[in-house]
């Protein structure tokens, strides 16, 4: 307003100005308040602004390190603005590639077959809208899948980066079968106890994806986030991770590896089978070595002494449940030592295809130091047996490539869709999410985990599932 003379008297034409600047004034602060009531009910994928889980709780997600606008400018770019510039190919493309090449088809590892037996429930009543409506009362996020693009809608905040890395493995599945993932709409829980008991909801099954399930269970089993990384305790993507454990699992050969039981993790979790584990810490009675895991110590250490390509130089390896259900399974299968399973209660997607005395060890949890002790001199006294169940158990965490589990996902999420009785719709509360909007989001250590896991598109249609 410089040109205005100082003592002009005051007139319509010196107010004008005032009056707009006034209005622009209020203009940006109405925009600033709305911005910021956006800002503040904006669900993200990191949990900004979600409680935790009520069924699950867990310390709140701390976002204080970034100021408040900093961050509120995130939330908008990062949800709002980041996968409207992203351009899709022609994803007919694919299809007609696939269907054109001659390319064998595969056949689907006998596990697949769990697939149907997941849905089955759901067989002669199909998905309604109720269903999910009902499931979402019992569920972290929601997953609408439309065309090729994908809308996700957040109830609650996930523990750590789970909720990223699950969104990003579905993104990723998109990015590898582009243009053949089905429209879809469902529920997912991120928490590692099953929900849906089988009995208390007989009468309508509801359908709600995690990690895990068991035989009381409705849930439906889905690949786990640490396929695609857990920046938390450092551990990579599960390529990345299987190579390392099998190379560090042949710095030592059967021979030479310690004739123990070995189990290393945290006893504290109100777990009765870790607290009893605890009492087969017995080298000399019970041929066992059972150790504690520090997870803050070891994060103090950068994680070099909990490396887990460094934990294969036992003979065998103890598996045991913990509060729930635990991600540590394939990296025990992926040592070659013989893995002893204490009879678990949960099973995720892969575990389905575990074989007793094939590639693993069945420990009796009601006898259980006994059981260890039996397993570990029976394996001492038939070492080419004993060292053949560990190999195949680490052939098997082999087999169960990244291309395997896309299959997976592919299949369940297609014969998911099947099911439906509706036809999915992005839901106006829920926001487009895209690969390039979790990058967003994600902090420099996820983003460097996350990048590692981009698929790309595959070469090969998906494997075959084997006709009902
Ligand atoms: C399922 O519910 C029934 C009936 O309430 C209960 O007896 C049973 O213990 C529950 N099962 C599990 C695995 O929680
Ligand atoms: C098990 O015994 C070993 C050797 O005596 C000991 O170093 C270790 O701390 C014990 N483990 C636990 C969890 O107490």
């Amino acid at each position: 307003m410089g040109h205005f003379p100082r003592h002009t008297p005051r007139s319509p034409s010196y107010l004008f100005p005032l009056v707009i600047s006034l209005s622009l004034f209020s203009f940006t602060a109405i925009l600033l308040y709305k911005v910021d009531d956006v800002v503040s009910r904006t669900g993200t994928v990191a949990g900004h602004n979600l409680e935790p889980t009520p069924w699950h709780v867990f310390p709140h997600k701390n976002f204080d390190d970034e100021p408040l606008q900093q961050r509120a400018v995130k939330i908008i770019q990062c949800s709002y603005l980041t996968c409207r510039v992203s351009a899709s190919g022609d994803d007919g493309a694919v299809q007609r590639r696939f269907a054109s090449e001659k390319t064998r088809r595969s056949e689907c590892p006998n596990l697949f077959g769990a697939i149907r037996r997941d849905l089955e429930p759901w067989a002669s009543t199909q998905i309604s809208k109720a269903h999910l409506e009902k499931a979402r009362n019992y569920a972290a996020f929601r997953v609408v899948i439309v065309g090729g693009k994908m809308y996700v809608d957040y109830y609650y905040a996930c523990v750590q980066s789970r909720a990223m890395f699950t969104i990003w493995s579905f993104l990723q599945l998109l990015r590898r079968f582009p243009g053949l993932v089905p429209d879809v709409d469902l529920m997912f829980d991120c928490m590692d106890k099953p929900s849906i008991n089988r009995t208390e909801h007989q009468s309508m099954p509801l359908p709600l994806f995690r990690y895990c399930t068991t035989k009381e269970h409705f849930d439906i089993p889905f690949p786990d986030w640490s396929f695609w990384g857990w920046p938390e305790i450092n551990i990579r993507s599960w390529p990345e991770e299987f190579q390392d454990i099998k190379k560090g699992s042949r710095a030592v050969s059967w021979k030479d590896k310690i004739p123990l039981a070995y189990w290393k993790g945290n006893p504290d979790v109100a777990s009765p089978l870790r607290t009893e584990l605890l009492n087969c810490n017995d080298s000399r009675e019970w041929g066992a070595q059972i150790m504690r895991q520090d997870w803050g110590e070891a994060a103090r250490s950068g994680f070099k002494t909990s490396k887990l390509s460094d934990q294969c130089n036992h003979r065998y390896k103890i598996y045991a449940e913990g509060y729930a259900w635990s991600v540590s399974l394939k990296y025990i299968l992926s040592c070659g030592s013989v893995s002893l399973i204490i009879s678990p209660q949960y099973e995720d997607f892969f575990s389905r295809g575990l074989v007793t005395l094939q590639n693993y060890w069945l420990v009796d949890p009601l006898q259980l130091c006994p059981s260890i002790k039996r397993a570990v001199e029976w394996g001492n006294q038939h070492q080419h047996e004993a060292e053949a169940i560990g190999k195949r158990g680490q052939k098997f965490m082999e087999s169960l490539s990244m291309d395997r589990i896309y299959d997976y996902m592919f299949h369940l999420i297609s014969e998911y869709s099947k099911l439906l009785d509706f036809k999915p719709t992005p839901p106006s509360s829920a926001l487009e999410i895209c690969t390039d909007s979790v990058l967003c989001f994600a902090d420099d250590k996820q983003r460097l985990f996350l990048k590692k896991s981009l698929a790309f598109p595959s070469k090969a249609p998906p494997c075959t599932i084997k006709p009902a």
